[in-house]
């Protein structure tokens, strides 16, 4: 009997137990959000809706600048994906499963600056994607069929997007792309890629370049085909980040015949070095004209202001000076009134 009822009693417990986990549990769901939020961030208005299992965009606030979409279940972008949402300056599209970007589903973002498309599975890029006007910032990387269609690329060149930053890490390939001119890139991330060779032609086109990231991505490439390569790196003084410089320091690597940089590259990087002084200048005297403009409108503010001061100065003075007139008329009416005052006194 007193057996049966410890056994009751351990039960309860842990049946109590179960059932307050399964409480905490169910807690974590329901205060976990199952819509987009809204906040401010960095003075920008975003939507985040990240992490939600969400199979495609809702119908989002207009005039969102940052949207994190990440961690969903994204699989196709349509050409009315994004329709509306032009002011969209940070898109991010990590971790969904996207394979089809449509020609013109990123054509309406015309104030993108940086998007990130990492960890999908894409099959292929669309052109429109290299002419968004403000785009500086884009991440391919972990996009492991992406090669397929990468090696040979087919998109008009120039590229009109303004890119600083592009990742391709991860992604399979074994040539690099054709990108044409990049004249404002700084910062190309081909690590963890297994590529079969690495051109100094490609990377002459890329005259402000700053830093390569080659990590784990060169180990299949032979060894004299990255003499140049390097060479051309440290006349421009281009910072290359490795896994492993052993190779670099080898008897072999030292032997490789030293070849001369060719005219040819060097007018390749000229040809983009002269596109990247007349963006410059563009961009330098557009903001001249924008200084003059801006000058010009508050000098007529202020000129409008100004006669509208005066006039309300004057409109003041005429006023005072019909106040005075009326004073001074005034006295002899009320001068007037004591006789009657009188008068009336003395029929009192
Ligand atoms: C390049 O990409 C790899 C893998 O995606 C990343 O770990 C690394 O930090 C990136 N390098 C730079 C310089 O951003
Ligand atoms: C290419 O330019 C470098 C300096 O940037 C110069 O040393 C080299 O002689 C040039 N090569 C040719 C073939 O003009």
């Amino acid at each position: 009997m007193f057996r049966i009822q410890e056994d009751l009693l351990l039960a309860t417990t842990l049946l109590c137990f179960v059932c307050a986990k399964e409480v905490t549990d169910l807690d974590v769901l329901s205060s976990k959000p199952s819509r987009c939020t809204y906040e401010y961030a960095y003075d920008m208005y975003g939507a985040h809706c990240g992490g939600l299992r969400l199979t495609k965009i809702p119908s989002l606030r207009s005039g969102i600048e940052i949207l994190d979409f990440s961690d969903n279940k994204l699989q196709e972008l349509h050409a009315d994906t994004f329709y509306g949402y032009s002011s969209i300056k940070y898109l991010y599209l990590a971790e969904n499963q996207i394979y089809l970007i449509e020609e013109n589903a990123l054509s309406y973002l015309t104030s993108l600056q940086t998007l990130d498309l990492s960890n999908n599975v894409i099959l292929e890029l669309p052109d429109s994607l290299f002419q968004l006007p403000s785009l500086r910032k884009l991440y391919l990387n972990g996009n492991p069929l992406l090669h397929l269609s990468l090696s040979n690329l087919q998109i008009t060149k120039p590229i009109k997007a303004p890119l600083e930053l592009l990742d391709i890490s991860e992604n399979k390939l074994k040539v690099l792309p054709d990108w044409g001119i990049l004249p404002q890139l700084l910062l190309y991330n081909i690590s963890h890629n297994p590529l079969t060779s690495l051109e100094a032609q490609h990377f002459v086109s890329m005259c402000r370049l700053q830093k390569v990231d080659l990590t784990e991505s060169i180990n299949k490439v032979t060894l004299c085909n990255i003499k140049l390569t390097v060479t051309w790196f440290q006349e421009k003084h281009i910072y290359f980040q490795l896994g492993d410089y052993s190779r670099l320091n080898s008897r072999e690597f030292d032997n490789c015949p030293r070849l001369e940089i060719s005219a040819d590259l060097n007018s390749t990087y000229q040809r983009c070095d002269s596109v990247y002084t007349k963006l410059k200048n563009v961009r330098g005297s557009r903001s001249t004209w924008l200084t003059i403009g801006g000058g010009l409108a508050g000098f007529l503010v202020g000129f409008v202001l100004l006669l509208y001061i005066m006039h309300r100065h004057n409109v003041a003075q005429t006023k005072r000076a019909a106040n005075k007139a009326l004073k001074k008329t005034l006295p002899t009416t009320v001068g007037d009134i004591p006789p009657t005052v009188g008068l009336l006194n003395n029929v009192s």
